[in-house]
């Protein structure tokens, strides 16, 4: 009797992580109030006489970012903090521009599932599994490819033209935590020996990454 609830419970806890997103809306729409002093868990809803066209709408993602970057990449982000009608619908998009050789380098999302569709040029792409295995693999113009959530994932550019991919997410707000940044360049930073230990160099190595990492 015990073994069969805690199968039922297990199973109950792997279908909740399955379908963890967003939560659903509530109300046919709430649009953001981006200045709203209240905090909740996303934004209150503006007033529904004050909601135009405007509050759904971003022409952000219409042209290419600037890829003369450190990493040879630039992502434009359309999220809730763009188009405050995203509040409370669960999905929003990036687009991603890389200069030949660009990389958008390795980085989570802790609140979103990602699949990107590649619009031009030709990217390697790849994921890290909780196993400590990489999934990757070369995808091309028209083609997609999932980084499921919250695993570290990065995309190059191996072709010798620019390349450009649009990101989905089931979260208005994904949230992107770069891995050599948030180790490497956070304030305050993290201890000198906590980096030494944990990716076993030396202090002069971890003093180089940091100055080459800071945001100038
Ligand atoms: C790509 O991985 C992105 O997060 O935009
Ligand atoms: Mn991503």
């Amino acid at each position: 009797m015990s073994s069969l609830f805690l199968c039922l419970l297990l199973a109950a806890t792997s279908l909740n992580l399955i379908i963890a997103a967003d939560p659903d809306m509530l109300q046919d729409l709430c649009v953001a109030d981006l200045n709203s002093a209240v905090r909740v868990n996303g934004f209150p809803c503006k007033p529904a006489t004050n909601v135009t066209a405007s509050d759904f709408f971003f022409a952000g993602l219409a042209h290419p970012g600037a890829t003369n970057t450190t990493m040879g990449s630039v992502v434009t982000a359309a999220n809730v903090e763009r188009i405050p009608g995203l509040n409370t619908l669960g999905v929003s998009l990036s687009r991603v521009d890389y200069a030949p050789g660009g990389l958008n380098p390795p980085h989570v999302h802790p609140r979103a599932t990602e699949i990107v569709f590649v619009l031009t040029g030709e990217i390697e792409v790849g994921f890290v599994t909780t196993a400590n295995r990489v999934v990757g693999r070369r995808i091309g113009q028209g083609e997609v490819f999932v980084f499921p959530r919250g695993l570290v994932h990065w995309q190059r550019n191996v072709g010798s033209t620019p390349a450009a991919a649009i990101a989905a997410f089931n979260s208005q707000l994904p949230g992107t935590l770069g891995v050599a940044a948030a180790l490497f360049a956070s304030e305050p930073p993290v201890a000198d020996e906590v980096l030494e230990r944990a990716f076993q160099i030396g202090a002069g190595e971890v003093r180089r990454i940091r100055r080459r990492l800071a945001p100038h």
